[in-house]
């Protein structure tokens, strides 16, 4: 809003007189280890939803409710007293990944401490320190002005690292109750060096698992080599046979629905602060590769991809067992940009590995998971709302980027709901998200509750 001052006063006193608690209640959150992958952490799924749902209640919201999707539960909450205001569905998973290999932390990730200015912790980042800000952001400006100056409607799920596989079912039987102008997830990061960034889109995911088996048991393979087919040297002829040197994805039909990056978008894409140097280094890395013909930054943010994700087969011990393994497995992945379809990319994967998989061992290909790439138009009033929040807050205009990563249902807040997806989160690039020693930058945690107290003030005004 024009003329709007740079720092709301009460807030800031009320943030200030709340640090401690705030900071013990973060931790409360991290505590209770939500790993949706894993069958045996179901009821910690479960009781971080209620926290949620606790929290969103001592923070003021209403229609607090942990709802059943058939999966880990979906948390709702809402705050609508604001008639000639917009609505905004806020958006965030309380889940996270899995924690191995555990002996990399230099803490116990569900025990989570405070290192100099970071929060160390699995979650820490993604997403449940970014979920944390938006209560509090809640919470200080209900304890501060008795209400928001716009409508929100809070989802908060618990599947989003296992593909999020029952929220789109859910998404479409809730909405009525989901009926909003805008939505706004805060589960991205910063651009390199923690600069203010907004996402303007997200790649999409297919998933699946090749299995190539040859024989019941392992066989020895002095008396069978030469003379079977090997599963695992089938699956590694499969794997190389995927991709060529130029990088680029060999399956018929990959590329069909990819499309091509405008001058604007190329030129936009180059003028972001990149030290590919200092990247390099950051990582410990020798080169960068990737498909011919694009930047760094263009194949992170507007590629497709196919990366192996686990290998298997075999002897994997200390020392040397002679064999041909029985089978051998691969799980492969590719990152999907507009308007390619994981289902269809999924077919032409399968029917381009039937292809190509050499005889002697039967070779199956099946889907894991999938999800649609998403986008949002720059210009949308409520990504500027969510910029001038962003300047006002961090002190610097964002600049706009694209994400290689995948939230599968910004997709479905497009399709099944109609709205627009505002990507508007906190994290620093390196943060180590599904990583050991997951960090969270607490000074961004603590300008992000101010960002989105901001943003609301902003939205006020959002045409609708
Ligand atoms: N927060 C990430 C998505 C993300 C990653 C956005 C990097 C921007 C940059 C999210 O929690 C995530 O990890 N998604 C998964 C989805 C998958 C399980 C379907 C991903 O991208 O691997
Ligand atoms: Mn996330
Ligand atoms: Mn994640």
């Amino acid at each position: 809003m024009p003329g709007m001052p740079d720092t709301d006063a009460a807030l800031e006193g009320h943030l200030d007189s709340t640090h401690a608690a705030r900071l013990e209640s973060y931790m409360a959150f991290l505590r209770i280890p939500s790993i949706s992958a894993m069958p045996e952490h179901a009821d910690d799924c479960r009781r971080a939803a209620q926290w949620l749902a606790d929290a969103l209640a001592e923070a003021g919201l209403e229609h607090v409710e942990v709802a059943e999707t058939g999966g880990h539960p979906v948390v709702y909450a809402d705050w609508l007293h604001a008639p000639d205001a917009p609505t905004v569905l806020v958006y965030g998973h309380y889940d996270v990944q899995p924690v191995d290999p555990l002996e990399l932390w230099t803490s116990p990730p569900f025990e989570p401490v405070v290192v100099g200015d970071r929060m160390l912790a699995r979650g820490s980042a993604d997403d449940k320190g970014q979920i944390h800000a938006h209560l509090m952001a809640a919470g200080a400006l209900l304890a501060t002005r008795d209400r928001l100056p716009i409508n929100v409607k809070y989802l908060f799920e618990g599947e989003e690292e296992s593909s999020s596989v029952n929220l789109a079912a859910w998404l479409a039987a809730e909405r009525d109750r989901l009926v909003a102008d805008v939505a706004i997830i805060s589960d991205t990061g910063f651009f390199e060096g923690n600069v203010p960034a907004i996402t303007l889109s997200l790649r999409g995911i297919m998933y699946a698992q090749i299995d190539v088996v040859g024989t019941d048991v392992d066989l020895h393979s002095g008396g069978y080599g030469g003379v079977v087919q090997n599963p695992a040297n089938a699956l590694a002829t499969i794997i190389a046979s995927l991709k060529g040197p130029d990088g680029r994805v060999r399956i018929p039909g990959f590329y069909d629905d990819v499309e091509p990056l405008s001058d604007a978008d190329r030129e936009a894409i180059a003028a972001l602060p990149f030290d590919e140097a200092a990247y390099l280094q950051q990582h410990g890395l020798p080169a960068l590769v990737g498909e011919v013909g694009y930047s760094t930054l263009e194949r992170r943010g507007t590629r497709p991809t196919l990366d192996v994700n686990g290998l298997w087969g075999g002897f994997q011990g200390d020392g040397s067992k002679t064999i041909i393994p029985a089978h051998a497995h691969a799980k492969v992945s590719c990152r999907l940009v507009a308007a390619q379809d994981p289902d269809r990319i999924f077919e032409a994967f399968k029917a381009y590995i039937e292809e190509i998989a050499p005889p002697g061992v039967t070779t199956t290909v099946r889907l894991l998971g999938g999800g649609l790439p998403s986008v949002t138009p720059m210009d949308h009033p409520a990504t500027q709302a969510a910029a001038r929040a962003l300047e006002a807050t961090f002190g610097q205009a964002p600049v706009y980027i694209r994400e290689g990563g995948s939230i599968p249902v910004c997709a479905s807040f497009s399709s099944v709901l109609g709205l627009p997806v505002v990507l508007l989160g906190f994290v620093q690039p390196d943060s180590h998200a599904h990583a050991p020693n997951e960090w969270m930058d607490l000074g961004n945690y603590e300008t992000s509750i101010r960002t989105i107290a901001r943003a609301w003030d902003e939205l006020v005004d959002l045409p609708r």
